[in-house]
């Protein structure tokens, strides 16, 4: 009997917490392969299915732009089908103005959320379009199109990130490239949240992360996406819904 061709990896950033870990477990419950990314290793549950053969890790740092070329060498022999950016430097823990805001937290939050990861879109490109469709779906933010009084920093990077993601769609044929951007309406209860919330918060209105997991999980599956390449609103109960960007002034 013919073996089917393997799908191709999914290339996860942000793997080892938060919404890029539901993600990782999502997918290789699906049995979908991924390469996760992270500088600590993700901590997998112990399992007696065979899921977790699906899954492998390179370790990277996004702000390290010396590290992000190797890790896309790396790659060469890789047949990567989607490419999911999770990964995040959220900046300081408490709110302030742009006023109060260091050097080095523009540099931290821009360097990695952005600079880091437009580095590794560039470099893995070329091997993205090589077997068409490729896809790429970036963890969004609101900031990245509201203003964000207190968060000038991550704001920035996120804004960099989505204009940059707009401008490889643009130059991509859907044929070639679908690029999903997602903007959740709510927060999830992550890691990183947790660190920037005062002891005793509640929590209980913010989501599982495996409610995102759940809809990336769907937009890369081999099966393809009912979902538009474009930019979307995540709401509450799962559902996607378009968000009209400016097409032209
Ligand atoms: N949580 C929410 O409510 C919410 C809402 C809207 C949008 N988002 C977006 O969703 C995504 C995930 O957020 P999250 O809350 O799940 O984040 P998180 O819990 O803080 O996890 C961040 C991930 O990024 C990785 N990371 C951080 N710095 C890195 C670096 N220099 N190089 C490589 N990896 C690095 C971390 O791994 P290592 O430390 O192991 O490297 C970790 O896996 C982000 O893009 C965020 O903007 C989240």
């Amino acid at each position: 009997m013919p073996t089917a061709e393997p799908p191709g990896s999914v290339l996860l950033t942000g793997a080892s917490q938060g919404i890029g870990r539901a993600i990782l477990l999502s997918l290789a419950r699906d049995k979908q392969p991924v390469v996760s990314l992270s500088r600590t290793r993700p901590e997998l549950p112990d399992s007696t299915g065979s899921e977790f053969d699906y899954v492998a890790w390179k370790q990277l740092d996004l702000s390290n732009a010396d590290e992000v070329a190797r890790c896309a060498t790396s790659l060469r022999a890789t047949v990567i089908r989607a490419l999911v950016l999770c990964a995040v430097d959220y900046g300081a823990n408490e709110r302030h103005p742009v006023a109060a805001t260091s050097a080095q937290e523009w540099q931290r939050a821009i360097v990695t959320n952005c600079i880091g990861h437009s580095l590794l879109v560039s470099l893995l490109l070329p091997k993205l379009i090589a077997n068409p469709p490729g896809i790429i779906v970036n963890l969004s933010s609101d900031v990245a199109v509201l203003p964000a009084p207190g968060r000038a920093a991550y704001a920035a990077s996120k804004a960099g990130l989505h204009a940059v993601l707009r401008t490889v769609a643009a130059e991509h044929s859907e044929e070639q490239l679908r690029v999903y951007q997602l903007i959740p309406t709510f927060q999830s209860i992550t890691d990183g949240i947790r660190r920037r919330r005062p002891a005793g918060f509640d929590f209980s209105g913010y989501a599982d992360p495996a409610l995102i997991a759940e809809i990336v999980r769907k937009i890369v599956s081999p099966a393809g996406s009912e979902a538009a390449p474009g930019t979307y609103l995540i709401q509450r109960d799962g559902t996607l819904h378009s968000y009209p960007e400016i097409t032209h002034l």
